[in-house]
């Protein structure tokens, strides 16, 4: 594996190229780091699911340069899908839409449809711009960790969750760290109207809005499959606790207007919630590498982006019905 730093433009031709040739690049996003591979490439696809250590049948985003090749990839595509993705594309922002033909079960876990997603970072949008001139149709990338695992906002946190799983000829871009840091917004696109399956920085609030008076269902659906799903993920290794005054030796992740009790260690202090979800998971692994046994996180409120920080922080302690 080769780490390369603020890839030129070259660098990224020879990274297409490497997707082309059927290896495994690893990417900067504005949310977190993609573990990327050609999307119509089974086999390159598979070892996405061997690196990460990620059960075969969940299914996984496809990245995509812009809208127009949305429908390559999708069938059916319903209006307000089309408006949101002209509203927030590039962005943080995953729609599940029906499928083509091109996507096969190998991408969706044999569902019948997709998860589709153009970036908002000049390093990602350079990476597939190439690859589409080599002829690539889209790049399948799921966050680049282990399953189950903190998901990496920087190139070394790549490198420390995947770096003993690459292969010589595997590549990570190192574009910076995240802008946003949590990852996208999924929506559920295939009924009459939408539904939010993973929260993020394109809220309830301005999907809302751009929709207008289209009716935004807020709820889970339960029997889609997405690993962001599941009861315990996005976990470090200390016990997660919430809203819990914490003791000496432990951790406190918290806005800067909560004071850090002595003998405390302060992992993050936000001034607001752009700042928080930008350094959540940095500050989770900033409390392995303490060896922390307790992290204790104040969670912010929960609307706008409160709510997607409230989520992850639900998964990382495994309390998803907590308060
Ligand atoms: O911000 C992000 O979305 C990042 C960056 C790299 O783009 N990607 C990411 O991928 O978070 P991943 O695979 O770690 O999480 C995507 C979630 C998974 O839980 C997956 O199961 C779900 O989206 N997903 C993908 N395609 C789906 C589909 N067709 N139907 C339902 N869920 C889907
Ligand atoms: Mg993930």
């Amino acid at each position: 594996m080769e780490l390369i730093n603020n890839p030129t433009l070259d660098e990224i031709k020879k990274a297409a190229k490497a997707l082309n040739d059927g290896h495994l690049v690893a990417f900067p996003t504005e949310t977190v780091y993609g573990l990327g591979a050609d999307a119509t490439n089974e086999e390159a696809v598979s070892r996405i699911y061997s690196v990460k250590g990620r059960p075969k049948d969940h299914p996984l985003i496809v990245h995509i340069s812009s809208i127009n090749q949305l429908s390559n990839w999708a069938r059916d595509i319903p209006e307000y899908a089309i408006k949101l993705a002209k509203e927030f594309w590039p962005g943080p922002m995953t729609l599940i839409i029906k499928r083509s033909d091109l996507a096969k079960d190998f991408i969706t876990g044999g569902q019948d449809n997709v998860g589709l997603r153009v970036p908002n970072q000049p390093v990602a949008l350079a990476l597939l711009s190439e690859f589409e001139s080599l002829g690539g149709l889209g790049i399948a990338a799921p966050s680049a960790n282990r399953f189950g695992a903190v998901s990496p906002t920087s190139s070394n946190d790549v490198v420390d969750e995947l770096g003993e799983y690459f292969q010589s000829e595997d590549l990570i871009l190192n574009g910076g760290s995240c802008s946003v840091g949590i990852e996208s917004t999924i929506i559920n696109c295939l009924g009459d109207s939408p539904s939010i399956l993973r929260p993020g920085a394109i809220t309830h609030e301005m999907i809302s809005s751009a929709l207008g008076n289209e009716k935004l269902n807020a709820i889970r659906s339960g029997n889609i499959r997405a690993s962001g799903n599941l009861d315990k993920h996005y976990s470090p290794k200390a016990k997660i606790l919430i809203n819990n005054y914490p003791k000496k030796g432990e951790g406190l992740i918290a806005l800067d207007s909560v004071e850090t009790p002595e003998g405390v260690e302060r992992l993050l202090a936000p001034a607001n919630l752009e700042e928080y979800a930008v350094g959540l998971y940095e500050a989770l692994r900033l409390g392995d590498k303490l060896n922390l046994l307790v992290i204790n996180i104040y969670a912010p409120e929960n609307n706008d982006l409160g709510v997607a920080i409230i989520d992850r922080i639900r998964k990382s302690s495994g309390q998803l019905n907590a308060n």
